[in-house]
């Protein structure tokens, strides 16, 4: 039977190693054997990672693939991607190509502010509050200015801390609504500190006060913190082109109804939530692929994007297409809270190198790429949906992870990729011609 353990995290590696292998596993030492493949040899970056988190035991191994011929305001990138599904890379290198020879992508930021709340309980008259809250604001962000001081010089800060009262939603509910700028940090750690401190200000201030009465001095911080819901930092993506030249690829359609397809198809994920979920899902496979690719949190961005595709009540498409006099517009507007400095971007020898294949992008130029490979992403995804379907492109990119979950040597694998270049490929048509080669 498993008992709990007490100190996991004082254990060394190989006692934490040990102690999982034993009692979760059923073989022990092909665990071991397992997890220690999976060790760097050079031992300083082992460390480094082993340090990114807690009781670590080895490292998890994304593949980092690259989609070239990205043309962005007129200027050529290659992107990196990270992301496990096949199909993805591929894909986004398909739509980057297609719209190289169309002119490419244009993209605008329309904001970059980010958002932080402190969230406290107040009981008393809410006109003093506001007074208050009004008369102390220039203390709680003279009092904040040694967080500040270094941001402030990169040219971002605090922008506002508004009252809001939140009693409609709950009882005695107010918070501190606060603006920021974070230059080229995503800046989790600066606001959070900003807001910490604006809390501890805000009580301390009301407890010196005279303008509240007693009862009313006593005010109940709940919380602190950022939010990943940030509508003010926002990007536009855009394609467009003709109509005519609106190839699918596919001969048995003309550009024309290609066009009106993928307005149709958009059309149905703005109506129909079910399908929009799956449709704002491939443009999270482009999105999140460079995300984590350039050490950015992905957890954060998905939140936060889909938040925005529900903004209205519905949750909806977050691209849009239009066929206006002749020409093919696709677009999308989507919160990106990104950083190019900071966190792992300075840690993580991957994301650095990904950071240095974008030559060095700000933060506002990483939301113009990262929305650029979800425009894309979705581009592809809908562009096969309505014409030949994904089975057929996903399947052969699947092909190969199938033969390896088979333990297909390199023979096996060229001599099968090969017979599916003119059959189907099923899961079932792959194991049977697999069983059948070895069968020979
Ligand atoms: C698969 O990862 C993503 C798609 O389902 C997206 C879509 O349906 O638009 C192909």
């Amino acid at each position: 039977m498993i008992t709990p353990i007490q100190g996991f995290s004082r254990l060394t590696k190989e006692e934490k190693i040990d102690w999982i292998a034993a009692n979760y596993t059923t073989n022990a030492s092909e665990t071991k054997k397992l997890l220690k493949q999976y060790w760097n040899t050079d031992s300083k970056l082992q460390q480094l990672h082993d340090e990114f988190i807690e009781n670590t035991i080895t490292n998890y191994y994304l593949p980092l693939g690259i989609a070239p011929n990205f043309l962005i305001n007129g200027k050529l990138y290659a992107i990196p991607m990270a992301i496990e599904e096949s199909s993805v890379v591929a894909a986004a290198s398909r739509a980057a190509k297609f719209w190289l020879d169309r002119g490419g992508f244009r993209t605008v930021v329309h904001g970059t502010e980010k958002v932080g709340q402190v969230h406290f309980m107040y009981r008393g008259d809410p006109e003093k509050l506001t007074r208050f809250v009004t008369e102390i604001t220039h203390i709680l962000i003279s009092d904040a200015a040694p967080i500040t001081k270094n941001m402030v010089e990169r040219g971002g800060g605090i922008k506002s801390i508004a009252l809001r009262n939140m009693c409609h939603a709950l009882d005695n509910y107010y918070q501190l609504h606060c603006t920021f700028e974070t230059a080229d940090a995503m800046g989790a750690n600066f606001i959070n500190s900003c807001l910490e401190h604006f809390a501890r200000t805000l009580k301390r201030e009301i407890r010196g006060t005279d303008t509240l009465g007693d009862d009313e001095r006593d005010i109940e911080v709940v919380m602190s913190i950022l939010s990943n819901y940030v509508p003010g930092c926002l990007v536009r993506a855009e394609v467009q082109c003709p109509v005519s030249d609106l190839l699918s690829g596919n001969t048995s359609i003309s550009s024309e109804q290609f066009a009106k397809k993928i307005v149709r198809a958009i059309a149905i994920a703005k109506a129909e939530p079910y399908r929009a979920v799956t449709h704002n899902k491939g443009i999270m496979n482009g999105i999140d692929a460079v995300v984590v690719a350039t050490g950015n949190d992905f957890r954060a961005v998905e939140a936060g994007v889909h938040a925005y595709a529900s903004r209205n009540g519905t949750y909806t498409s977050l691209t849009h297409a239009e066929i206006d006099n002749g020409t093919f517009r696709f677009w999308m507007e989507i919160p990106l809270a990104l950083g190019t400095v900071g966190g792992l971007t300075r840690l993580h020898p991957l994301v650095k190198l990904a950071h240095e294949i974008l030559q060095h992008p700000t933060a506002s130029e990483l939301m113009q790429i990262v929305a650029v490979a979800g425009l894309a992403q979705n581009f592809a995804a809908v562009s096969s949906l309505v014409t030949t379907g994904i089975q057929e492109g996903h399947m052969k990119m699947h092909l190969l992870n199938i033969l390896n979950q088979m333990g297909a040597t390199e023979e096996e694998k060229t001599q099968l990729l090969t017979h599916f270049r003119r059959n189907t490929v099923t899961h079932n048509a792959v194991v049977e011609a697999f069983q059948n080669i070895r069968r020979d």
